[in-house]
């Protein structure tokens, strides 16, 4: 070759090179480290790109035209939105698909992220695996069961094509009035920090050499999670839903905050603040705790949501100024707002919020950069689109096993005949007639609570499952007769022989500010169900409730009362124990208060005297004969012994952690 040949092959291949150059862009190529592709992406954003990320609109106002024009970054679901009543997977995923195509139609094509409340299963989708709500499944004590539920949980969310959920919600509820006590594992600190474990379930195992507070998603079967509601959501006053929450430091970081620690440990991409107060301060507004405390001292690195309508909720009435929310928002801290629909005055406002100075553009980049490590982390980049492939896991059988097995566990055993000789509990599958009777016997929606299908939750069929009714129904011997009587009369019980009767009563469903209660009956007429039937007959009492409820005057009526909880759809699970294939080993997640002019009574309380004791949950003897129940712990008095050295303990241990905690806030992190 000559040296004039040989520098035109040069000047071609520079040519090649530099045309090469311009297609490649760093934050497409995976193999680039994220922050590199952070920061090529966030190079080539204009204002109006970034702020779109840091929005997020219900699907019933997005649409792929809505999510091109404003660059939105992220749809989500509220409660009961769904595509079609009864949608399938493939609704679900064409849906998403739609949006995201829409988004990914802009210049850069950066993917949105569609969120869910999946709090209990993906509890918006019809057929899908209802598992028991927090509450209960605080009740079993088991993290590698709550570990498994995240874990199936991520496959029946990523079947409707959707990838982050807003779950779980790690308050400590510290009042059973609150509506949303059930959502809470525990009254305990130390029981929430332990089920956190459901976001390794959710998000994936986190690598052992992972940068502590990087959001670790593991891929396309796992979802974002969100811890919530940051922080002291359990705390409020009276139990008052959004409303303020009196604590001082110490209170504050050793019974509200232990949980963020473990979340963030665990990978956690993503924290919801809550509506409501700290000592009279908006979480929402409040620049020291979201901003100070969780992003510079516990070094969080995933993105904070705001609540729906929680910017406009910092003044009072809501959206009373809401540039002035949108600046208190951003200005504390919060990446991205839920807003869900008037997403043009958001988006409006903020614009001119930085174009006055009101906001840094410093604090836009930060968000955006959390919102693009969650996305690049869960390699949203590279599968933006969803397909079928996982549309079989939506309620699969597997799953269902897994929900009965937690319904079992959940389960908590408060009284059980007079005498530890007298035990009436497990039933016996063979006797001539039964009844079961009660208004949460034969209800689905009712046994599965608020967050499902509904918001609200709602009453009867309201998606596939097993009622306790058809459970009892299928777990007796085909000769035995049962009989079911919703509300049943005196003269009804007087003109029947019943061997024994299970009466199903609780609350009715409900969720946030409608649950709120300051008498906390169950829904009538379960007490004089429960008078009719049991004065009349032996009966085993299950409560089905987000929490304790007034039950002290009609114990002595029953020769068996057991705790359920909101079982969810799997209502065999509770047939399972009632009759003795399984043990009782469930213990109270919560204190039982005798009455509600106790409450607030928390275990550790000085003035504590309950009904039934935080730890509490009987087992059955089994050496006994004509028993085939599992466990075998002693007679009631060596049992009460032994629950409270327990409580004992684990009130040491609670103020050791709290005083460690007070002292070391981020210690434990780093
Ligand atoms: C939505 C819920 C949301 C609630 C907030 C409802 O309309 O469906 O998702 O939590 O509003 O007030
Ligand atoms: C609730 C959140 C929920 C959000 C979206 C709010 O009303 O407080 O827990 O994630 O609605 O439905």
């Amino acid at each position: 070759m000559t040296s004039s040949n040989a520098s035109w092959v040069c000047l071609l291949l520079l040519c090649f090179a530099a045309m090469g150059d311009a297609e490649y862009m760093k934050y497409k190529d995976p193999k680039q480290p994220i922050n590199t592709r952070i920061n090529d992406l966030i190079g080539r954003m204009t204002l109006a790109e970034k702020i779109g990320q840091m929005t997020q609109i219900e699907r019933d106002v997005a649409s792929a035209d809505v999510m091109k024009k404003y660059f939105i970054g992220s749809i989500l679901s509220g409660g009961g939105s769904v595509p079609a009543p009864q949608a399938t997977p493939s609704i679900w995923v064409n849906m998403v698909n739609e949006f995201q195509k829409g988004a990914l139609s802009t210049r850069l094509g950066i993917p949105m992220i569609y969120g869910i409340d999946a709090v209990h299963g993906n509890n918006n989708v019809y057929n899908a695996t209802l598992f028991p709500h927090n509450i209960g499944l605080g009740a079993t004590r088991d993290p590698d069961l709550v570990k498994r539920i995240g874990e199936a949980t991520a496959l029946e969310v990523r079947a409707t094509g959707i990838q982050y959920t807003f779950a779980p919600c790690i308050a400590v509820c510290r009042d059973p009035r609150w509506g949303r006590c059930y959502e809470s594992y525990s009254e305990d600190h130390t029981i929430v920090q332990q089920m956190t474990d459901i976001i390794l379930g959710l998000q994936g195992e986190i690598p052992v050499n992972h940068t502590k507070g990087v959001p670790y998603v593991a891929g396309k079967d796992k979802v974002a999670a969100c811890a919530k509601h940051f922080v002291g959501d359990g705390g409020t006053h009276n139990g008052i839903n959004e409303n303020n929450t009196i604590i001082d430091e110490h209170g504050l970081l050793s019974i509200h905050m232990p949980p963020y620690y473990d979340s963030i440990i665990k990978g956690v991409a993503t924290i919801m603040v809550s509506y409501s107060s700290l000592n009279g301060v908006k979480m929402h507004a409040n620049h020291a705790l979201v901003t100070g405390y969780l992003k510079s001292k516990l070094h969080f690195r995933g993105f904070v949501i705001s609540d729906w309508l929680g910017i406009d909720r910092i003044t009072s009435p809501p959206g009373a100024n809401y540039t002035y929310s949108v600046q208190a928002g951003i200005n504390a801290g919060i990446d991205m707002v839920m807003v869900p629909y008037n997403y043009t005055d958001y988006i409006g406002d903020l614009t001119s919020l930085v174009s006055k100075g009101i906001v840094n553009m410093s604090r836009i980049d930060d968000a955006v950069r959390r919102i693009l490590r969650v996305k690049f982390a869960m390699g949203l980049f590279e599968n933006p689109l969803a397909d079928l492939s996982f549309a079989d896991q939506l309620g699969k059988k597997e799953h269902r096993e897994l929900a009965r097995e937690a319904v079992r566990k959940s389960l908590v055993l408060l009284k059980n005949g007079n005498s530890p000789n007298q035990q009436f509990l497990p039933l016996p599958k063979k006797a001539r007639r039964i009844l079961v009777a009660g208004s949460h016997a034969s209800n689905l929606g009712y046994q599965c609570g608020g967050w499902s299908i509904q918001w609200m939750g709602g009453s009867g069929d309201i998606t596939t499952g097993t009622t306790i009714l058809d459970a009892i129904k299928s777990t007796v011997v085909d000769s035995t007769s049962v009989v079911y009587a919703e509300n049943p009369d005196d003269s009804f019980m007087n003109h029947n022989d019943f061997s024994f009767a299970i009466v199903v009563v609780g609350e009715p469903p409900y969720s946030e500010t409608v649950g709120d209660s300051t008498n906390l009956t169950i829904l009538d007429p379960g007490p004089d169900t429960i008078r009719t039937v049991c004065s009349a007959v032996k009966c085993a009492v299950v409560v089905v409730s987000g929490r304790p409820v007034v039950i002290e005057p009609y114990v002595p009526l029953m020769e068996a009362l057991v705790a359920a909880w909101l079982p969810g759809t799997e209502g065999q699970g509770v047939a399972d124990v009632l009759f003795g294939d399984y043990g009782f080993t469930g213990k109270l997640p919560r204190t039982w208060f005798k009455s509600v002019d106790q409450l607030p009574m928390n275990v550790g309380d000085p003035h504590y005297d309950p009904l039934y004791p935080f730890g509490f949950g009987l087992t059955i003897n089994s050496s006994l004969p004509g028993f085939s129940g599992a466990d075998n712990v002693g007679d009631t008095r060596q049992r009460l012994i032994y629950v409270s050295l327990c409580s004992l303990l684990s009130l040491a241990l609670i103020n050791d952690l709290g005083i460690r905690v007070f002292q070391h806030p981020a210690a434990l992190l780093f």
